[in-house]
């Protein structure tokens, strides 16, 4: 050992094979030793040379990790002194773990009440790859990789060379294609100037409920009902009154009742999620005509009103709103890819300003290429091509769901029949508990969402939210015939 023993002055010993660079392996263990306290403030570090010598590395490798902790302030070198750690820094840096409470009550004391949302549930499991059934995903194969790949280079070329991100509302030509996409498909009635680019049908519910209401204010939400919508509107410090549903949609009486002014009223008229009615055309007349008495504002989430095209359309509510008491919002997680982020919010004239406003406080405009990108993918057609072949294979792999639940699960679930969407809702017989049924279903490698996570306060039936739009008709029919097995091994255990 020499004067200044390098392994035991600086206390530090390197992991054997991090696979990081010698110097940054000798930073990160000289910045842990002074963390914790085992190199004490204005102790003074072996010179570079002798470090190197103890430690059996290179000059320049103990030179390069003493310069960056010199860089950030760890260490100070004085001529005629040495290099010592920082004098400045506090006797005790180690973290004191406060008594008495635990993690989340010492959490909850020092964020804001309207960041407690309790009720939003640990996202990491979306990070799973989906087994069969689960809902949400759109097949894969349909989609135009090449075109969309020629698409994005041509774009990404353009956007280096001439940036366009100044538009608040949003790239315009994609405003222009949207207005135009959405007359046409849900005879929605809007300018470009009132269309508002945003990060995804999710960003234009959270406006939604901080521009439109203040905390405590009643919204009426469906029941079930969306639950990602539910939580942007409790976040917002929203009182939320479940209003039950229907074979005709929402029960707007029944919402009169328990609430006759709300601020907001949330809908889904053209597949209610998760149940997939349609609101009838008097519940419709029923809801705009509260807008009007109550002046309350009423969002239409249009999610799956494409896959409804064809011969069953129903224009949007919006489209026979005479009062601009309707806030159409509108995405293409359903339609492309929800990875893409994309949604918009078509807005009554007289709040376009003041949603800009507010949007400029959470964010600029959403990425700028994939505006672009997506404004040629609507204006020259390529969605609505997509659209109808997505139409056709869910179609086809709707009926492949529903035989098999027909011929395999006879007795035990009851298929909801909704028009093509993505997913459907298959009612438990003999009173099952969805939660069970799910958990039961997860074992045999089966992904069924309860309808019971969809409730705001109850649901009259149990049933289980299966998907089918990503699923070959062979996977549909051996994932049924798990899941009955599943089922019927829990009657006899219940039973
Ligand atoms: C009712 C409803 N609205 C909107 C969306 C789309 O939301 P986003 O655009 O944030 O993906 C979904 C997606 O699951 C949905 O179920």
């Amino acid at each position: 050992m020499g004067k200044h023993p390098a392994g035991t002055l600086l206390g530090v010993a390197l992991p054997a094979g991090s696979g990081e660079p010698l110097h940054r392996q000798l930073y990160l263990a000289v910045k842990a030793a002074i963390l914790d306290g085992r190199l004490r403030p204005g102790s003074r570090v072996p010179s570079t040379r002798s470090a190197a010598e103890e430690l059996g590395l290179s000059r320049t490798t103990v030179l390069t990790a003493f310069e960056q902790l010199a860089a950030e302030g760890y260490l100070e070198a004085r001529v005629g002194s040495g290099t010592r750690v920082a004098r400045g820094l506090p006797a005790d840096l180690r973290p004191h773990p406060a008594p008495g409470r635990r993690p989340e009550q010492r959490l909850a004391a020092r964020i804001s009440r309207r960041s407690r949302v309790d009720d939003v549930p640990n996202l990491s499991f979306l990070g799973r790859a989906a087994r069969p059934l689960r809902p949400g995903g759109a097949e894969p194969s349909l989609f135009p990789t090449a075109l969309c790949s020629r698409l994005a280079a041509r774009h990404w070329r353009r956007i280096i060379r001439s940036p366009h991100n100044s538009d608040s509302l949003g790239y315009r030509p994609l405003r222009v294609a949207i207005s135009e996409h959405v007359a046409k498909m849900r005879g929605v009635r809007c300018e470009p100037d009132q269309v508002l680019i945003v990060g995804g049908a999710q960003q234009a519910l959270y406006l939604c409920a901080h521009v439109l209401a203040d905390p405590g204010d009643a919204i009426w939400m469906e029941d079930p009902g969306y639950p990602r919508a539910r939580w942007a509107f409790r976040s917002a410090g929203l009182r939320l009154v479940p209003v039950p549903i229907d074979g005709e949609g929402l029960v707007v009486s029944v919402g009169t009742k328990l609430c006759p002014s709300p601020r907001l009223a949330y809908v889904t008229p053209s597949f209610q999620c998760p149940l997939g009615v349609m609101l009838s055309l008097t519940r419709r007349f029923e809801l705009l005509s509260l807008a009007r008495h109550r002046r309350a504002w009423i969002i239409e989430d249009d999610y799956f009103s494409e896959y409804r095209a064809g011969s069953k359309a129903v224009a949007s509510l919006q489209s026979l709103d005479q009062d601009d008491r309707v806030l159409y919002v509108g995405n293409f997680s359903k339609s492309i890819v929800p990875s893409l982020r994309i949604g918009y919010l078509v807005l009554p004239g007289v709040l376009v300003e003041t949603f800009t406003r507010v949007r400029a406080t959470l964010s600029r405009q959403p990425p700028g290429a994939d505006q672009a990108i997506l404004a040629e993918f609507i204006s020259e057609g390529h969605l609505e091509r997509h659209l109808r072949a997505s139409q056709r294979l869910y179609r086809e792999r709707q009926d492949a769901l529903v035989d098999a639940l027909r011929s395999e699960a006879n007795g035990l679930l009851d298929a909801s029949l909704a028009g093509t969407g993505m997913y459907l809702v298959a009612f438990l017989q003999n009173g099952r508990h969805d939660r069970a049924a799910a958990r039961a279903a997860a074992i045999r490698g089966i992904d069924a969402i309860p309808l019971s996570s969809f409730a705001v306060k109850r649901v009259e039936r149990a049933g289980l939210v299966l998907g089918y739009a990503s699923y070959e008709p062979a996977v549909i029919r051996r994932s049924v015939e798990q899941l009955a097995s599943a089922l019927s091994a829990m009657t006899r255990t219940e039973g």
